[in-house]
């Protein structure tokens, strides 16, 4: 397995220096079989989700989405969307064309939110969303029309409707207060409404898993996983209804939101994290929530590497014992620098530019067990991975009771398109994992974007539908999006 690469790694550090190291990383190689038992872990896990009267108490939500397939191609219109949830807030412009089958982003704005304001009250985050919105309809001309709302709101979250959804929890950098157990829908329009000078269209919520699935799934239909490895890391997939125990029906399939951050949230990951992690989790503005997603994404890996370095260093096994200020303030060392540090060719000069900036005085072993460092970090992240997509494919092929699956996954997220190794060391673990099951992995074009315009598309379609069936059929019927793969 590519795992090795860590031995690639190992060149021109001393021996006695490199087996001292080695005994700090060695809890950061997980072995096929440690991959194997997490695999059989979450496998249970996704069930307890997913069951009646278990999944109140389940670290893996397993959260119904009521999309139950993606788009026909007959979408058309121009729709808003929000994307709340990563790095940056942004909203779009977003045009689908049928003649074509084609979705258009015709313009987008990015929207910088202060770190107070993701830690304040939930009231100034809606305000702020609302008078960025005003901006960009001013901007585009748009003031005056009232489109259909896409928001991608990348959190936890009770779907009820699919303009009805629930916060559970925030995770990541945020944590406004007076959101969690609320309407987030409703806390936009109240923010919209409360400035009063426009006003939107019906709005459709989505997870960016979701958007990202919808969004591949339009230019390739077998797309039925959806992945995001970037600030956090959450699947969606599409399980058969008949399983969902707490939606009614037997046919069919409905997309699940996975939520799979939370696995480990119940202790079961004990043996595998590191003090490391213990501290990364401690020391975050949620501790005890999101375990797995701390040993995975974006948002912490950089930080599990800093800790590293300052153990390292204080055990005088780099930068002959001097710390700076930098290494020891917490994330100074931003998870980006570990694609830089750990790319095939300048990998070596990133690093000594990096450990240069921070203030740190290295030499060319120093350099060397950093890049060992940030290996085995974003190693175990991408095998962690892989053992959690290679679970979801193989229940997708049992559920068939299929010898063999060949399936798509959209992905999306910074840390897999941007790391040099990542997405080829996820991939083999899932072919180790899963080798019934051939996948083939799609790059999402912005899905958290497209993605979310598209469901909005497609619910606008079912809800013209829906119109016409409900003479026919039950109430509680109108509110999912009747779309079949
Ligand atoms: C959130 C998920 C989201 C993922 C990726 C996690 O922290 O709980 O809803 O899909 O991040 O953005």
């Amino acid at each position: 397995m590519s795992g090795d690469a860590s031995t690639v790694h190992t060149d021109g550090i001393p021996p006695d220096a490199l087996s001292k190291v080695q005994e700090y990383l060695e809890p950061f190689h997980l072995s096929v079989e440690k991959l194997r038992e997490v695999s059989a872990r979450l496998r249970k896990d996704l069930v307890r989700g997913l069951g009646k009267h278990s999944h109140h108490k389940a670290p893996v939500k397993m959260l119904p989405t009521f999309v139950r397939a993606t788009p026909d191609g007959t979408e058309k219109g121009d729709f808003l969307a929000l994307d709340l949830g990563g790095t940056n807030f942004r909203v779009l412009h977003v045009r689908v064309v049928e003649e074509e089958q084609k979705v258009l982003k015709m313009d987008s704005q990015i929207c910088a939110i202060p770190k107070e304001m993701m830690l304040g009250p939930g009231v100034q985050l809606f305000d702020h969303i609302a008078a960025c919105l005003n901006d960009f309809l001013v901007s585009q001309n748009l003031k005056g029309q009232t489109l259909p709302l896409g928001f991608t709101f990348s959190f936890p979250c009770e779907q009820k409707e699919i303009d009805k959804s629930i916060l559970i929890r925030w995770t990541k950098g945020f944590n406004c207060s007076g959101v969690e157990g609320e309407d987030v829908v409703k806390l936009l329009k109240e923010a919209i409404h409360r400035r009063g000078d426009y006003d939107i269209g019906s709005v459709a919520m989505v997870n960016d898993t979701v958007g990202t699935m919808m969004s591949c799934g339009y230019r390739d239909q077998s797309c039925e996983i959806g992945m995001i490895i970037g600030t956090g890391t959450n699947a969606c997939y599409m399980e058969e209804i008949k399983n969902v125990r707490r939606v009614e029906g037997e046919d069919g399939r409905m997309c699940i939101n996975t939520e799979w951050g939370g696995f480990g949230d119940d202790g079961c990951l004990k043996d595998i994290r590191t003090e490391f992690d213990v501290v990364v989790d401690e020391t975050s503005i949620n501790p005890g929530i999101h375990n797995f997603e701390k040993m995975i994404s974006g948002m912490y890996l950089g930080e599990i590497v800093r800790l590293l370095l300052v153990r390292l260093t204080e055990n005088k096994l780099l930068f002959e014992g001097r710390t700076s200020e930098a290494l020891l303030t917490p994330d100074a060392f931003e998870t980006k620098f570990m694609s830089e540090i750990e790319e095939r060719d300048g990998g070596l000069e990133n690093t000594q530019n990096i450990l240069t900036e921070l203030g740190l005085k290295w030499d060319s072993v120093d350099s060397r067990i950093v890049r060992l460092v940030c290996n085995a970090v974003s190693s175990r992240s991408a095998r962690l991975c892989g053992a959690a997509l290679a679970t979801l494919a193989n229940r997708i092929r049992v559920n068939r009771r299929l010898d063999h699956l060949k399936t798509t996954v959209g992905v999306d997220g910074t840390v897999y398109k941007k790391h040099p190794n990542f997405s080829e060391e996820l991939r083999a673990t899932v072919r180790l994992l899963a080798p019934d099951c051939d996948i083939t992995f799609l790059v999402s074009e912005d899905g958290s974007g497209k993605g979310a315009a598209m469901v909005t598309a497609v619910a606008q379609r079912l809800a013209h539908q829906t119109r016409l069936k409900c003479f026919y059929q039950s109430q509680k019927y109108q509110k999912y999006i009747y779309i079949f793969f």
